[in-house]
């Protein structure tokens, strides 16, 4: 079986048969209703969707015995006639390979000759953006005043190429890519008027495949009924044919992201490796995995635009439960520029695994509630000059909606809903200088998700892989050494093109502005911050008391959106804001 066999054999008739182009169709059949149909008519679109079937249609209910009509007969002499392609009435012209001048001029000649059969002589151009400017001049003035009997009808996939002048003459139809459902819709009937049997999800692979357009999509789905001799084929076999990676694998990738287990990851990329696909449809693949994860964590009206099986959606959300959308959006933009990368280097495996390793192993930039705890975290070592220590990876919350233990208050308290992600491993703080507590005063608020947030302080240059432009300026940082290390203790926010550090108050802080002059430190900002016009450094450590503190935390709580819609969805009130301790952390000093 070829692929003309089934786009062709099925090629609608009718505008009712065309599907995913309501608004064309409907347009078109009001006319022909309402006796006003143009004389000249362009219809745009990608590949596949229509143009031309729409055309033929035109076609057809203009010069239908029983006509003009919206719905023709499709039995009359003229209907036949267009439906074998051998109607004297309807010229179809390649635009690509008529497209000289000459070629015009004899059209021109012939438009006078009244119609054989119909009362419509309808010359269709395709590729008419194909045509030369001297043959779009020449068609300009037949084009203005054809004689009544002449409808020009023009299809291309690129309207920018055509003239203002025949722009200006003809009525524009912008053919759509078709949804998915409705190209699934069509290949179910297809399938089953040639007896095969495919599974919905079946379908939904090969309409994923068409990218929209219904040719692709019918020609895939020749292809993939070729596959077998008894027409039952299996979804493995279309994902086989179709060049698709096994779901599983992607899947398993993003379990090893989420779960932050790298060795996940490399067992994926190994399998997909040796089945022999390309990497760089596999990172494509998962960016479409990530851009669902994202939608089914974002909001119900997200998860609408999530275009896969049932099975598959529940597997997706199981998998993502307690993630973070933010986190997942960040991952997407990561692994954008890993599919970049891959698709161009001369080793793409080696490429993506380090990359995939690394999403893996960091914790990505966290939202705004675990910020919060770590703020605190953060307020303690300062203090007690103690550390926090932990594993790092992942980007699953230790709890999802459920009340963590390790409260110590019985406070009613949102808080109480989300724990913190486990710290990075952090070396040992020195004995601390004794440093003021650390308030965050409501002026220095860090931002909420679209900030970035530092470690905690730390002593020792310890470069490592970069999560965000502020971890990066701080490996660079630690990179430089002293005195240019000590920015990298402080928290960077970074807004508007404004980076802000905050350090503690005192001696840190003067000799961090005096860092602002430094020109290592500013090429390192530079660096990181293309877009940054400014550094500004100010104390960390407020004077504020204890309510000042709490009215701090709780604005920071209620300026984040996930929260407040927690907030709303519950109808309840912010009593107060207490932040959760990091796990392996003690209370007291080390
Ligand atoms: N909207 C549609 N509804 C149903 N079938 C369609 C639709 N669009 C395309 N098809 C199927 O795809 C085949 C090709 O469509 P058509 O020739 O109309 O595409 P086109 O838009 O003119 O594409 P091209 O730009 O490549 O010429 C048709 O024979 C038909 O089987
Ligand atoms: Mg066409
Ligand atoms: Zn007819």
């Amino acid at each position: 079986m070829s692929y003309l066999a089934i786009a062709r054999k099925y090629r609608p008739t009718t505008f009712d048969e065309i599907v995913g182009q309501d608004h064309v169709t409907r347009t078109l059949r009001n006319a022909i209703l309402r006796d006003r149909v143009h004389h000249a008519f362009l219809f745009c679109g990608a590949r596949g969707v229509g143009k031309t079937t729409a055309a033929r249609a035109l076609a057809r209910a203009m010069n239908c015995a029983q006509g003009p009509t919206p719905d023709p007969c499709g039995t009359c002499v003229s209907c036949q006639e267009i439906t074998s392609g051998s109607s004297p009435d309807l010229i179809e012209i390649d635009g690509a390979s008529n497209n000289s001048v000459d070629d015009i001029r004899e059209l021109r000649e012939t438009v006078h000759y009244a119609p054989t059969q119909g009362r419509s002589k309808i010359y269709l151009i395709d590729e008419v953006h194909m045509l030369s400017k001297a043959a779009f001049n020449a068609l300009l003035k037949t084009l203005e005043e054809p004689p009544p009997h002449v409808i020009f009808l023009f299809a291309t996939t690129e309207p920018n190429k055509i003239l203002d002048t025949i722009l200006s003459r003809v009525q524009r139809f912008d053919f759509k890519r078709i949804p998915i459902a409705a190209v699934v819709g069509r290949l179910r009937s297809l399938a089953d008027a040639e007896g095969a049997q495919l599974s919905d999800n079946a379908l939904r692979m090969i309409a994923r495949s068409g990218e929209g357009s219904m040719r692709d999509s019918e020609s895939l789905l020749d292809k993939v009924i070729g596959f077998s001799a008894d027409h039952v084929v299996s979804d493995d076999q279309v994902a086989e044919t179709l060049g698709l990676i096994d779901r599983s694998l992607l899947y398993a990738t993003l379990e090893g992201l989420v779960e932050g287990n790298p060795g996940q990851c490399l067992d994926a990329i190994d399998a997909v490796y040796d089945f022999g696909y390309e990497l760089s449809q596999f990172t494509l693949e998962m960016l479409e995995v990530l851009r669902n994860a994202t939608f089914v964590r974002l909001s119900p009206e997200a998860r609408k635009y999530v275009d896969i099986s049932a099975d598959e959606l529940t597997r997706l959300e199981a998998l993502v439960e307690g993630v973070d959308a933010e986190v997942l959006n960040r991952t997407f933009t990561a692994l954008l520029d890993v599919h970049d990368r891959v698709s161009r280097a001369s080793r793409p495996r080696v490429v993506l695994e380090m990359a995939v390793a690394r999403l893996a192993t960091i914790r990505p930039v966290q939202p705004i509630s675990d910020v919060l705890s770590r703020l605190e975290a953060m307020e303690r070592r300062l203090r007690h000059g103690g550390s926090g220590s932990g594993s790092g990876g992942g980007m699953r919350k230790t709890t999802a909606g459920r009340p963590s233990r390790s409260r110590s208050d019985g406070g009613a308290g949102l808080s109480s809903a989300v724990q913190p992600l486990p710290a990075p491993p952090a070396p040992p703080a020195p004995p601390a200088p004794p440093a003021p507590p650390a308030k965050v005063p409501p002026s220095e608020r860090p931002q909420p998700p679209q900030a970035r947030f530092t470690e905690a302080p730390r002593e020792q240059p310890r470069p490592e892989p970069a999560a965000s432009p502020w971890d990066e300026l701080c490996t660079a940082l630690r990179i430089l050494g002293a005195p240019a290390e000590r920015l990298a203790q402080g928290v960077g926010v970074f807004r508007d093109g404004v980076l802000q550090i905050s350090l503690p108050a005192g001696r840190p802080l003067a000799e961090g502005r005096r860092l602002r002059e430094n020109p290592a430190v500013l090429e390192a900002v530079g660096r990181a911050f293309p877009d940054g016009t400014r550094v500004e450094v100010v104390p960390l450590a407020g004077t504020g008391t204890a309510a000042d503190r709490q009215a701090a935390l709780q604005r920071l709580v209620l300026d984040d959106s996930a929260m407040r819609r927690v907030i709303d969805g519950l109808d309840a009130k912010l009593e107060i804001v207490t932040a959760l301790k990091e796990e392996g952390e003690s209370d007291g000093p080390v």
